[in-house]
C-alpha cells in the first residue's frame, strides 16, 4: 500500500501533527509545497484553521489533486476548537476521490501559540498522540 502525507501549517502545530502521523505510518511528512507526482492509495492531508476556514493554499492544493494519482484521502485539521476536516473531504469527494470515514480534528485550545500570536508549535499531549495513532491505524485498515 502506497501512502503519502501532505500538510499546510502557518505556525507549526499542523506540521507537528503531520510528523506524528508520519511516524505512526512509517513514512515522511511533506508540506503542500510538494505536489503528488506518483500514484498513492492513501493520502493523509491536513491544515490549520484560520478565521473559520482552511487556508486558501490548501484549498488550491486539494483542487489540483489528480484523481488518477490519489485513490483515497484521510483528513486532519488543527484548530483552537473547530473541526474543518469535512471541508477538505468535500473538495476531494467532488473530484471523485474516496474520503476516509475516520477523521482527525485536533483541538489545540488556548495551548496553541499561533492563536496567541506567538511562533512555533506546541508539544502534543498523550491524548492527542493516542488519537493520532488510532486515526492512522483505522485508515490503514480500511
Ligand atoms: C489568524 C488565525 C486565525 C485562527 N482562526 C481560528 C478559527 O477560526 N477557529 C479555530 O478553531 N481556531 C483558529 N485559529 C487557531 C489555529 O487553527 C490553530 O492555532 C492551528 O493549530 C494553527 O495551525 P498551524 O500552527 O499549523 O498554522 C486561528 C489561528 C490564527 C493564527
Amino acid at each position: 500500500m502506497k501512502i503519502a502525507i501532505r500538510y499546510q501549517s502557518r505556525g507549526g502545530n499542523t506540521k507537528e501533527v503531520a510528523e506524528a502521523i508520519a511516524k505512526a505510518a512509517g513514512i515522511t511528512a511533506e508540506s503542500i509545497e510538494n505536489p503528488i507526482v506518483e500514484y498513492v492509495d492513501l493520502l493523509f492531508i491536513g491544515g490549520g484553521v484560520y478565521k473559520w476556514g482552511i487556508d486558501s493554499s490548501l484549498i488550491n492544493y486539494l483542487g489540483n489533486l489528480d484523481p488518477g494519482l490519489v485513490k483515497s484521502v484521510a483528513a486532519f485539521t488543527t484548530a483552537g476548537g473547530m473541526d474543518k476536516t469535512k471541508t477538505i473531504l468535500s473538495i476531494v469527494e467532488g473530484k471523485g476521490i474516496n474520503a476516509e470515514k475516520e477523521t482527525l480534528p485536533i483541538k489545540m485550545g488556548i495551548r496553541n501559540h499561533a492563536w496567541l500570536g506567538g511562533k512555533g508549535s506546541i508539544k502534543l499531549n498523550e491524548k492527542q498522540i493516542h488519537s493520532i495513532n488510532k486515526f492512522v491505524k483505522a485508515c490503514l485498515k480500511s
